[in-house]
């Protein structure tokens, strides 16, 4: 892996060569069980009707704007040019629009009732580009629309975490089935892509108050567990008002 390309190329670069679905999406294969409940959740969180409008920014290997795509009228994506590649060719007639891009330089020219961003944040290099990202997809909404910023990771957080029982057990464990999964299929032994910018407690307050300074309503919530990592990482789901 080549970690002087940007996040965005090294994803790219993955839609190509990648052998698994949670390897695509920068997860690891003992994450694969944990990575099918996201949708039905993420869905519940964006409070998604069948006459909404969904933009997912950075879809990956569409493991949500695929099912999502279901619950909604319309559904659009975008990501790089490969993942869109991948999409095409694997759901070829599905119905959902897909923009070849990094976003915001590549933006739809509609507005949404629903926007996801999930697992995406990370991948950009600095606070500043964070905020102006979101700031580019609050515009997008709708009145009444909701924008779901999920899978922060959170770097106090983590720290929280792992320093407490509960974390030191669960580290254990995951050694263990990581271990276990490279030694069984030589599963495991990839590395997320490398770069990206780093959020801790202070940068996710301010992404909040970046929200809140666009008239959004905005709030942090907590992962659920089960979800690939559901104990150090959150969401921010945003409301325009109506
Ligand atoms: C970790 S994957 C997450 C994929 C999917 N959302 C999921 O949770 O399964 C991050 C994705 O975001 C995309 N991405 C990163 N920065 C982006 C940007 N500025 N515009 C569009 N997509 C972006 C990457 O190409 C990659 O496909």
């Amino acid at each position: 892996m080549n970690s002087e390309k940007s996040v965005f190329e090294q994803f790219g670069d993955r839609y190509k060569e990648a052998a698994s679905i949670p390897e695509m999406n920068g997860r690891y294969e003992i994450q694969a069980d944990a990575e099918k409940r996201m949708a039905p959740i993420v869905a519940g969180q964006l409070g998604l009707t069948p006459q909404d409008s969904l933009l997912e920014i950075g879809f990956g290997a569409g493991m949500l704007l695929v099912p999502l795509s279901f619950y909604c009228a319309r559904t659009v994506g975008i990501d790089h040019p490969q993942a869109v590649a991948r999409l095409q060719s694997s759901h070829p007639g599905c119905g959902f629009e897909l923009l070849s891009g990094e976003f915001p330089k590549t933006s739809p020219q509609e507005k949404f009732d629903a926007i996801l961003v999930y697992s995406v944040l990370h991948a950009l290099t600095s606070e500043s580009e964070i905020i102006n990202f979101v700031n580019a997809a609050a515009a997008l909404l709708k009145p009444g629309g909701r924008l779901l910023l999920g899978d922060l990771p959170n770097t106090d957080k983590k720290d929280r975490f792992l320093s407490s029982s509960q974390g030191k057990s669960f580290s254990k464990e995951w050694e263990k089935r990581m271990t276990a999964a490279r030694q069984e299929q030589g599963q495991g032994t990839h590395t997320p892509p490398v770069g990206g910018y780093f959020m801790n407690d202070s940068v996710i307050l301010r992404i909040l108050a970046a929200l809140r300074d666009q008239k959004l309503n905005s709030y942090i919530y907590p992962q659920s567990p089960d979800l690939p990592f559901g104990h150090t990482r959150e969401d921010i789901l945003a409301i325009k008002p109506l």
